[in-house]
């Protein structure tokens, strides 16, 4: 194909402008330049339009790649097929336009993600950060696809290799602070993660990715009360006009649920989980809240049944990334197992049965991770509880190998509670509710757990 070509066509005149942060712009238009500053300050914040201000900066220099290498990167961050075959598209494009090294780099890195190769990726963006560690979208793609492959290491790290690099006067420098607090959580460091997410803030306060990393925090210490303060004080920063805020309303959610709120969580999915269904990313937080109520025992199949239909029309079923698919799958097992449904499910777990047809990053996450809890799952579903408990036991502690949080991926853990109890195995869902006790002793859904153990022994 035309645009796998090696190199962009010419290296780009010296222009001699440089963007916010000294990096040099492969552009003779200021006014283009300020339209790519504003793309990435809007991909950073998930305010405003970033590929709409990437077509205008295109537009006012056509011949420059740049816009569309960037275009391309970020429409590959949204994790399945269709902004995947437009991500290809853009670069198609670039291929025959002019960049300095600097984007060239970037464009073998977005190549490569369009590939599906997201480690070659973020080894290429990780190289950049090496000479221009101030190249705020080589750490943002690179951050987003750690988290995608489940590299907690770098999530922290990557963010670190660059801050002295950084100071507080240049733009957009709030911004790494609070993917630097991101990984801190996600490496366990939960003080200094807040501490980072509150400085981020203190630069920026309207960063809703320095507010989940501090929400994050909140989860994982069990302050669900907290949590609730924290984003309902500062749901003027995030929750309107965002593109992040379904997420946080998934954290919003996950806090009722601690407390044993299912009303509040069931109403938190109504009125903001549910109508966001265009992405992936979103159909899994509204899946995920959906399941956790299921689990808890209120009847959610109608709201299942609407959720899976979003998962089935929406082209290719699976294969792109495995958890998106685990997802997929629970919708389809929460919506019952009538004969429609029960034949796209089907479809669904043959389309991860045959990772060989996706990039080498997914066929790793399918096969290690995505296809066994699939089957154990699918064991779930026909209600052979010991068989999904033993699957899922098998999987859970590497699970983080196919991305997400920890705070997402406890979904599996719940689920195996469940099962075990299910099966009989009262002891089982005993010893696994107290990695629980060191955070969560005291909250209301852990002592709803405590009570169904003691029903069962
Ligand atoms: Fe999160």
């Amino acid at each position: 194909m035309g645009y796998f070509i090696d190199d962009i066509a010419s290296a780009g005149a010296a222009t001699g402008l440089k963007d916010a942060r000294g990096c040099a712009a492969g552009t003779s238009s200021a006014v283009a330049l300020g339209h790519v500053e504003a793309a990435l300050e809007s991909m950073l914040s998930y305010f405003g339009d970033p590929l709409q201000a990437l077509d205008e900066a295109a537009r006012c220099d056509p011949g420059w790649a740049w816009p569309r290498v960037l275009k391309a990167a970020l429409l590959l961050t949204l994790g399945e097929y269709e902004p995947a075959r437009q991500a290809a598209d853009e670069l198609a494009a670039a291929s025959q336009l002019s960049a300095n090294p600097r984007e060239r780099a970037h464009f073998a890195a977005a190549r490569a993600a369009v590939q599906g190769e997201w480690e070659t990726a973020c080894d290429l963006w990780e190289r950049l950060l090496v000479e221009h560690p101030r190249d705020v979208a080589a750490l943002l793609f690179a951050h987003l696809f750690d988290f995608y492959r489940g590299d907690a290491l770098n999530l922290r790290r990557r963010p670190e290799r660059v801050l002295p690099q950084w100071s507080p006067e240049l733009p957009l420098y709030g911004y790494v602070l609070g993917m630097h607090a991101f990984g801190l959580e996600e490496a366990g460091h939960y003080g200094q993660a807040e501490d980072r997410g509150r400085a981020a803030l203190e630069v920026n306060r309207r960063d809703p990715w320095a507010i989940h990393a501090v929400t994050h925090v909140f989860e994982m210490q069990g302050r669900h009360e907290d949590g609730t303060r924290w984003l309902s004080g500062r749901a003027a920063d995030w929750a309107i006009d965002n593109g992040f805020a379904f997420h946080n309303w998934f954290h919003a959610a996950l806090f009722h649920l601690e407390r044993m709120d299912t009303a509040a969580a069931l109403s938190v999915y109504d009125e903001h989980l549910a109508p966001a269904t265009d992405m992936a990313l979103q159909r899994v937080d509204g899946t995920a809240i959906l399941w956790r109520l299921k689990l808890l025992g209120m009847d959610v199949t109608g709201r299942f049944r609407r959720l899976r239909s979003f998962w089935h029309d929406r082209g290719p079923a699976a294969g792109f990334y495995a958890f998106n698919d685990v997802h997929s799958l629970l919708a389809h097992i929460g919506a019952g197992d009538e004969d429609g449904l029960a034949d796209s499910r089907d479809s669904l777990l043959a389309c991860m049965a045959m990772p060989e047809s996706c990039g080498s990053s997914n066929r790793r996450m399918a096969s290690q991770i995505g296809l066994p809890l699939a089957r154990a799952l699918a064991a779930y579903a026909r209600k052979d509880f010991a068989g999904a408990a033993e699957g899922l036991l098998q999987v859970r502690d590497r699970a983080h190998g196919f991305g997400g949080s920890h705070a997402q991926r406890d979904i599996l853990t719940l689920t195996l509670l469940d099962a075990a109890l299910r099966s009989g195995q009262a002891a089982l869902a005993r010893h696994l509710l107290n990695e629980r006790h060191e955070a969560k002793a005291g909250t209301a859904l852990t002592g709803h757990w405590r009570q169904r153990i003691a029903a069962a022994a």
